[in-house]
């Protein structure tokens, strides 16, 4: 625990407030923590809470969350026609709003492909076999605006990913590596995010490192993150060689860490630090 033994070390309560959307939707930014993590917390946090008072009030409207502004961008991208079979993700699936409910329930099995898909991987399915049309980066600007529009038609609904059935084995994989201890620091996710939430780490607030709020605005890099630059970020922090985005093992640590937050409002796009 290097780092953190050598930092000196402040506890701040998480702001004690509530996350009113636009004036009218009351999310759910604290809960029961979900059965599978009790033994290690009451409570699940959103990210939230632990962000100042200016940065809280950008994301409770959308006028003021920057991140909207790329949601706005992903809507165009929704209805224009791409590839060569003449398709737009509108043809197919109507209004983006059409797409409701279904940000909460990914990384998600899928049954045909036998494989565990993250809310990336299904639309370059949908991109490279559907459409005829060329893959997205993974965390680019294309993908990580379409994330957020699909996250910000579910915002409010709980995040709700199933850990059990096909899914299992991967959820174990994350599980083993959120607790495995990374770098010349020789510090796991767990270490900081579960053992040390609401404590000053430099400047910084620690959170529970939830993903209920991904992508997220950064006002750091003023724009759209995804959560495995979020994760590769933190492992790079421990000064370690870290995985790639979309790699087999951050999709595994995304459907773990997805289900510590099973019960949260999806916030995408939220406003971080
Ligand atoms: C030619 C029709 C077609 C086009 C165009 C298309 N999709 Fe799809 N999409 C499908 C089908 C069919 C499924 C269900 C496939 C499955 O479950 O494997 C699907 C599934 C999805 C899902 C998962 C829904 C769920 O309930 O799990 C998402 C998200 C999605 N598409 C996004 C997109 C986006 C974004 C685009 C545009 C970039 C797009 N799709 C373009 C046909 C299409
Ligand atoms: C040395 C401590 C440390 C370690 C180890 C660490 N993080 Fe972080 N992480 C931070 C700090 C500091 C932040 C920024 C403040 C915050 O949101 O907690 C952060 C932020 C995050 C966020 C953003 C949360 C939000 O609401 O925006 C996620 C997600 C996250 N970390 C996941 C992880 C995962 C997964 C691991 C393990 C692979 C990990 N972190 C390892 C320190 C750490």
């Amino acid at each position: 625990m290097a780092v953190l033994l050598t930092v000196p070390m402040a506890s701040a309560d998480p702001v004690d407030d509530t996350l009113i959307l636009n004036g009218e939707t009351e999310m759910v930014t604290r809960t029961a923590a979900p059965d599978h993590v009790s033994d290690a917390m009451d409570e699940v946090l959103s990210g939230w809470h632990f962000r100042g008072t200016e940065t809280r009030a950008m994301q409770a409207d959308d006028f003021d969350n920057p991140g909207m502004i790329f949601v706005e961008k992903a809507e165009d991208t929704w209805n224009a026609v791409d590839g060569s079979e003449g398709e737009s993700c509108a043809s197919c699936h109507g209004a983006s709003d059409q797409m409701a409910g279904v940000r909460p329930t990914y990384p998600k099995w899928n049954e045909e492909a036998g494989e565990v898909r993250t809310l990336e991987m299904q639309v370059n399915d949908c991109r490279t076999n559907r459409m005829g049309a060329e893959e997205w980066k993974y965390t680019g600007a294309d993908m990580v605006n379409m994330t957020a529009l699909l996250a910000s038609v579910s915002r409010g609904m709980p995040v709700d990913v199933a850990i059990d059935g096909p899914a299992q084995s991967t959820w174990e994989q994350g599980k083993e590596l959120y607790y495995t201890r990374f770098g010349q620091l020789e510090l796991s996710c767990a270490n900081c995010h579960e053992d040390n939430y609401g404590n000053m780490i430099r400047a910084d607030h620690l959170s529970q490192g939830q993903i209920n709020g991904f992508p997220v605005y950064r006002l750091k890099n003023t724009k759209l993150n995804a959560a495995h630059s979020r994760f590769k970020g933190c492992i790079r922090d421990t000064r370690a060689e870290t995985y790639n985005p979309g790699s087999e093992e951050f999709i595994a640590l995304e459907l773990y860490v997805a289900s510590r937050g099973n019960g949260l409002s999806v916030e995408g796009p939220a406003v971080r630090n």
